[in-house]
């Protein structure tokens, strides 16, 4: 495999399972491995993006972070489509909610993901992209949310590229067209697996809401809807 080890990813051909789960935060892919994995191996850990392989009942599963940022994602994305021949990635994030049906804690089921980015731009296209998630694993991961009982929520999202905007922000004008939230990878991760032929989902849990700007979420309270957050994208993960 002439393109491994890549710059960012250290792991042998292989390393990975055909899905991997990617949250956000690098301490967040080790705590996954360790709390719902088991025998997990280590097969990444270049720039600390700690990426690991394990059974989830019986079934092998990978997980690794992104990084934040659309760059990030479409880096890790790509490689791991690309290089490493994996044929799912379900992003496991944190959002903030523009809809007012969505509180602290509940799920966001990216169908289709919005973006102020330019990332689409490579692809030289003589139009407008839409980035879309996989259907397969979207109408699987709602049947998991309904068993669940989870307040969840299926359709757009919005990737930024801008945590801190100068021009406020875009809540209002985005919500008028029905976006439900906001977070920084999605749409790049779904312009990758569509150029790769893959599949991609993003899950979102609401860590804070526009709407409900006072709502406050206790570390115990995001710990477990982001455990049960985990576990539907553990349930839908193929083999
Ligand atoms: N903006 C971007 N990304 C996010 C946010 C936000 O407000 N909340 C959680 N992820």
């Amino acid at each position: 495999m002439a393109n491994i080890p890549t710059p960012h990813i250290s792991a042998p051909y292989g390393a990975f399972a055909r899905t991997v789960l990617m949250p956000g935060d690098p301490k967040r892919s080790e705590f996954i491995a360790k709390t719902f994995l088991d025998s997990p191996e280590l097969v990444n850990d270049v720039r600390g993006v700690h990426g690991y392989t394990g059974y989830y009942k019986g079934k092998r599963v990978s997980v690794m972070a992104s990084g934040m940022g659309q760059p990030a994602i479409g880096i890790y994305s790509y490689e791991l489509f690309n290089f490493y021949d994996v044929s799912s990635i379900i992003r496991v994030g944190s959002c903030g909610a523009y809809s007012p049906e969505l509180h602290a804690r509940d799920m966001i089921l990216a169908m289709g993901a919005c973006t102020d980015s330019n990332f689409a731009a490579q692809f030289g296209l003589p139009g407008t992209f839409s980035p879309i998630a996989d259907f397969g694993l979207l109408s699987a991961a709602a049947a998991e949310c309904e068993k669940a009982g989870v307040n969840y929520r299926v359709g757009n999202i919005l990737s930024s590229d801008v945590f801190y905007n100068d021009s406020g922000t875009g809540m209002e004008e985005w919500s008028k067209m029905g976006v439900l939230g906001i977070e920084m990878e999605s749409a790049a991760l779904y312009c990758n697996a569509a150029r790769a032929g893959k599949k991609a989902l993003c899950i979102c849990t609401v860590s804070d809401s526009f709407v409900y700007p006072e709502e406050n979420t206790t570390a115990e309270e995001r710990e477990k809807s982001f455990t049960a957050m985990m576990e539907i994208a553990l349930k839908i993960a193929e083999e």
